[in-house]
Formats: C-alpha cells, sequence, structure tokens
C-alpha cells in the first residue's frame, strides 16, 4: 500500500504506543516521518528529541522537520501524559499535577499545531490529525480530572482549527482511541481481572492495539478524506455507542 507516498509527516510522541504504530503505519504508506519525544528510539527517519510543552522545543524540532524535507504535509499531535497516582478527581487533585497534564496534552497539542499548521500554510496546505481521546467528551475516566479536561481542549481545538483553515486547504481532524494496549494502561492492564472487567465494558471485548489507531489515523490523513474535517472519529470498540 502507498497511499501516502510523497507525504512528510511530523508526529509527536512517536517512541512509544500509538505515536509508534502510527509512524510504522505512515512510512509503511510511503511517507516520510518526523517524530518529536522526549524519550529516544523512535521510529522513522527523522526521530528529535522535543519536549510539546516547551515552545522553542518544539518550533525547532519542525523546524528541523522543514528543513530536512523540504516541508511538512501532515502533522499528528499525539504526545500525552497521564499522571497515574498524581491525577485524581477535584478535590484531592494537585495544581502541580494539573498543570504539567494541562502543559503536555493541551499546551502541547496546541503548539504543535502552531508550529505545525505555519508549515502547512507555507506549503500550500495538509492535514492535521490530533489523538484526543473519549475521556474528553464523556467523564468515563473517574479520577483522572486533570487528564480529561486537557483532552476536552483538544476536542476544542480541532473543532475551531477545522473552522480556522478550511479555506486554506488544510483538514483537521481526530481520532478518539478506546482502551488501547500502550504502556500508557500497562498499570492496570498487568492484573487480568482488572483487564477483563474493563474489556467486558467494550462491546468489541477487547482493548485495542496501537496499529488500529494509527489505521484510522492514517485514513484521516490521506486523500480518502479529502472532505472529512472536524471530525472526531471514535476508534474505541463501541466504547462510546453505548
Ligand atoms: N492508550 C490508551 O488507551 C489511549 C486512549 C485514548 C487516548 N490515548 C491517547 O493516545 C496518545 C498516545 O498515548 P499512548 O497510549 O501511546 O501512550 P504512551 O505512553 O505509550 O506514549 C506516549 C508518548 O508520548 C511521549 N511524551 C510524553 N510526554 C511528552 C512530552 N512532554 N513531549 C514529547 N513527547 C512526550 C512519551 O515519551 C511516549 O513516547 C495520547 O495522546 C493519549 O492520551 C491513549
Amino acid at each position: 500500500m502507498k497511499g501516502l507516498q510523497g507525504t512528510y509527516a511530523f508526529v509527536t510522541g512517536g517512541a512509544s504506543g500509538i505515536g509508534r504504530a502510527v509512524v510504522e503505519r505512515l512510512a509503511a504508506e510511503g511517507a516520510r516521518v518526523a517524530t518529536a519525544d522526549t524519550s529516544a528510539g523512535a521510529p522513522g527517519e527523522l526521530p528529535l528529541i522535543a519536549d510539546v510543552s516547551d515552545e522553542a522545543a518544539i518550533r525547532g524540532a519542525v523546524a528541523e522537520a522543514v528543513s530536512a524535507f523540504g516541508g511538512l504535509d501532515l502533522i499528528v499531535p499525539n504526545a500525552a501524559v497521564q499522571l497515574t497516582g498524581r491525577d485524581d478527581r477535584a478535590d484531592r487533585l494537585d495544581r502541580d499535577a494539573w498543570q504539567r497534564t494541562i502543559d503536555v496534552n493541551l499546551t502541547g497539542a496546541f503548539l504543535t499545531a502552531k508550529h505545525g499548521i505555519a508549515a502547512l500554510l507555507a506549503g500550500g496546505g495538509g492535514a492535521v490529525v490530533f489523538v484526543a481521546s473519549p475521556a474528553g467528551l464523556y467523564g468515563i475516566a473517574r479520577g483522572l480530572d486533570a487528564y480529561s479536561a486537557s483532552k476536552a481542549g483538544v476536542a476544542g481545538l480541532v473543532r475551531v482549527l477545522a473552522a480556522d483553515y478550511a479555506g486554506e486547504g488544510i483538514r483537521v481532524n481526530g481520532v478518539l482511541p478506546g482502551i488501547t494496549e500502550t504502556a500508557m494502561n500497562h498499570w492496570w492492564m498487568g492484573d487480568p481481572e482488572q483487564r477483563a472487567a474493563v474489556e467486558a465494558s467494550v462491546p468489541l471485548g477487547r482493548a485495542a492495539q496501537p496499529e488500529e489507531i494509527a489505521g484510522a489515523v492514517a485514513f484521516l490523513a490521506s486523500e480518502d478524506a479529502s472532505y472529512v474535517t472536524g471530525a472526531l472519529w471514535p476508534v474505541d470498540g463501541g466504547l462510546t455507542a453505548v
């Protein structure tokens, strides 16, 4: 499959989980991919180290990708944290945990979009696919108040950016992954009883593999989605349909 041949992509959080699967899928479809992550070891042609909450770092990483590829066509703001053990319901949530979550998940997504979209505009258009979460739309992640609020902000960004840039050839969408087998969930997925109970709440009866989320990202990035913008697409095994 060579659906993204000639596409230059920039993906954050590409060293692990969903981001890693996205990089591998885009590359398999022919894209050249740069990544920005705080951890090393991302696949793709240009793995860069940058913290998405640091504007100078993310601006620099986008500039490096533009200079290496000659431009960018696709931006995937995906990096996020879930501060397990620190994120909590509001009355127990300390401000530092709240702030770090908002800084990485929402401000980081904004900064990636800000500098990424500037590169898309310079090249005459392109696509942005955010990795959001159903926890941003529904109260399904009890006790993860900072995470849920950060992802609600990302959903808001998807819609307003779609409106802002539709006239300039840029489509903006988001995927809403359901429970996906990544490092973010290893803390509870390792307990077979807890895993079985959570998976029983999913109509498809199982967690997603990161590759299944990456497939939806690749579709939204592609010309097959040429009339799709401002969409938040659940890829959740039916979790939010019931
Ligand atoms: N796993 C799930 O069940 C699930 C469900 C819904 C949404 N999501 C979303 O999917 C995305 C990917 O999460 P994942 O499950 O693959 O988690 P993960 O922990 O496996 O991967 C997250 C990646 O982001 C990087 N990262 C963290 N903070 C960063 C920062 N400040 N700057 C740059 N990179 C940073 C990490 O190093 C890591 O490589 C996130 O936006 C997450 O909120 C995940």
